[in-house]
């Protein structure tokens, strides 16, 4: 026989509130019992086994990342262009970086600003070699081993080698003064 609600009521009282004596659903129980479980394996396989933790996971995957980040830089290879050309010298970033690039390898020779001094001067707007941005490049490329200009293709990242070439190519008709005396052809600025 089943008991009335008020048999069902427990013993004690707060304030007038009383309540039975439910058992929680099994369901409830199950989910309880299963998380502690879970947590003992958890802790066992990240804590003290094979598992690794944020910091070490993220670790793992960065190192791999810079690995692989420098194998695909070494694979770039740069197409140039005379648009290519142009598209970089309208670019701040590479021209930092060219600007990088000139003051470690070019500025013995054409000096801190390009002005010139063993080398041709790269701020008046007389070029010996060619006219355009890629004969530019194309001279950097290749040097000019009878002149003393060396080449730098095979030294220079292609990366720094574009990006030292739009530079140059942006230093075209600066003027800077007490530069070295006009050499080559006269040539048109760059359109800008
Ligand atoms: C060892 C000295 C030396 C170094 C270093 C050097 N150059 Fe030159 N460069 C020269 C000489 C000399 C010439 C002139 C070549 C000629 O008369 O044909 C020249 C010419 C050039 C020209 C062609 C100019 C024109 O009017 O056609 C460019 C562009 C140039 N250099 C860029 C660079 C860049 C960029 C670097 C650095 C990555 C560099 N050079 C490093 C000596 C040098």
């Amino acid at each position: 026989m089943s008991r009335t609600d008020e048999e069902r009521l427990m013993a004690h009282e707060y304030d007038g509130i009383r309540e039975y004596d439910n058992p929680l659903p099994g369901w409830w129980k199950g989910i309880f019992v299963l998380s502690i479980v879970w947590a003992i394996g958890y802790w066992l396989y990240f804590h003290g086994g094979p598992g690794k933790l944020p910091k070490a996971q993220f670790d793992a995957d960065w190192k791999s990342y810079t690995v692989w980040k420098a194998e695909a830089e070494k694979k770039v290879t740069f197409v140039a262009s005379e648009e290519s050309l142009a598209r970089l010298a309208a670019d701040p970033a590479t021209i930092e970086q060219g600007k990088k690039v000139f003051a470690t390898n070019c500025v013995a020779c054409h000096t801190e600003n390009g002005r010139g001094n063993i080398g041709a001067n790269l701020t008046d707007d007389y070029q010996i070699h060619g006219t355009t941005r890629l004969d530019i490049y194309n001279t950097i490329h290749d040097g000019v081993p009878e002149k003393g200009m060396i080449s730098w293709g095979p030294t220079l990242h292609p990366k720094d080698l574009a990006a030292v070439a739009a530079y140059v190519s942006t230093l075209r008709n600066t003027n800077v003064p007490d530069g070295k005396a006009h050499e080559g052809a006269h040539v048109d600025p760059f359109p800008r």
